[in-house]
C-alpha cells in the first residue's frame, strides 16, 4: 500500500493511470486489453432541438443507440472468450453469432441515421444526388413516393436508399429488424429509422406525419456525400 504522500507524489508524475491499472482484477485487465478495437457510441446531442422531433424521444433513441453499441462489445468479447475455450461447436456459439448481426446492424444504421440528419437545406435538384435519383426512378418524386411507402410498411425496421455498386443504380430496401435483407456490397445512402420508438412519443401511431418531420431534417449534403 502506499502513503498518502506517495501516492500523492506517483500522480504528480502522471501515475495517476497506472495506479488504476494496479485496482483492477486481473481478468479486467485481460479484458480492457482484447477491447483494443471495441466500438464506441458517439454523441449526436447536436440534433437536440430538431424541429419535429422532442427532446425526450431523441434522448431515449441516444440511449437505444447506445445499448447496441455496447451489446456489439459484448458479443464480441463473448464470441472471442468461446473461441478461445475451443467451444465454436456449441449452441451458445452459434446463438451469439446470429445475434452479432443485429446488434451490429442495430448500431451502424443508428449512427447512419443520425448522421443523415439535422440538415436545414433542401437537397439540390441539379446536384449529383437528384440526378442520379431521377436516372434510377425516373424522377425525383418516384423516387419520394417509393421511399416513403418503404417507410410506411407495417411492420417495424428501417427504409434504406441503397446504391448498387456494380451499377451504380440506387434502389429503396426495407430492412427487416437491423439485419434482414441487405443487398450485399451495397453502399447505404439514406437511412430513416421506422421502429416504432423513433416516432411514437410524438407521433402516437401517426407514422407518415414522422416520415414528413424526417424529411424537413434531412442532411441533404451528408447524404450526398455518401454516392460513390
Ligand atoms: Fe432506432
Amino acid at each position: 500500500m502506499l502513503n498518502r504522500r506517495e501516492f500523492i507524489q506517483l500522480t504528480a508524475l502522471g501515475g495517476t493511470a497506472l495506479l488504476l491499472e494496479q485496482a483492477l482484477p486481473a481478468r479486467a485487465q485481460t479484458k480492457k486489453e482484447g477491447r483494443a478495437m471495441s466500438y464506441t457510441a458517439k454523441d449526436y446531442a447536436k440534433l437536440l432541438g430538431m424541429p419535429g422531433f422532442g427532446e425526450t424521444l431523441l434522448k431515449n433513441h441516444f440511449t437505444l443507440y447506445q445499448g447496441y453499441v455496447t451489446n456489439t462489445n459484448k458479443v464480441l468479447d463473448a464470441l472471442d472468450q468461446l473461441v478461445k475455450e475451443g467451444k465454436t461447436a456449441t449452441p451458445e456459439f452459434a446463438e451469439l453469432k446470429r445475434r452479432l448481426g443485429w446488434e451490429f446492424n442495430g448500431m451502424r444504421l443508428h449512427e447512419y441515421y443520425f448522421e443523415n440528419l439535422g440538415g436545414k437545406a433542401p437537397l439540390d435538384k441539379n446536384g449529383k444526388l437528384a440526378k442520379k435519383l431521377a436516372e434510377s426512378f425516373g424522377s425525383y418524386e418516384a423516387w419520394e413516393k417509393d421511399f416513403k411507402g418503404t417507410g410506411a410498411m407495417r411492420g417495424i425496421g428501417w427504409a434504406v436508399l441503397y446504391q448498387d455498386p456494380a451499377n451504380g443504380r440506387l434502389l429503396n430496401f426495407w430492412i427487416n429488424e437491423h439485419d434482414v435483407a441487405h443487398p450485399a456490397g451495397g453502399t447505404p445512402i439514406l437511412i430513416m429509422d421506422v421502429f416504432e420508438h423513433a416516432f411514437m412519443l410524438d407521433y402516437g401511431l401517426k407514422r407518415a406525419d414522422y416520415i414528413e418531420a424526417f424529411f424537413k431534417n434531412i442532411d441533404w449534403k451528408a447524404v450526398e456525400a455518401r454516392l460513390k
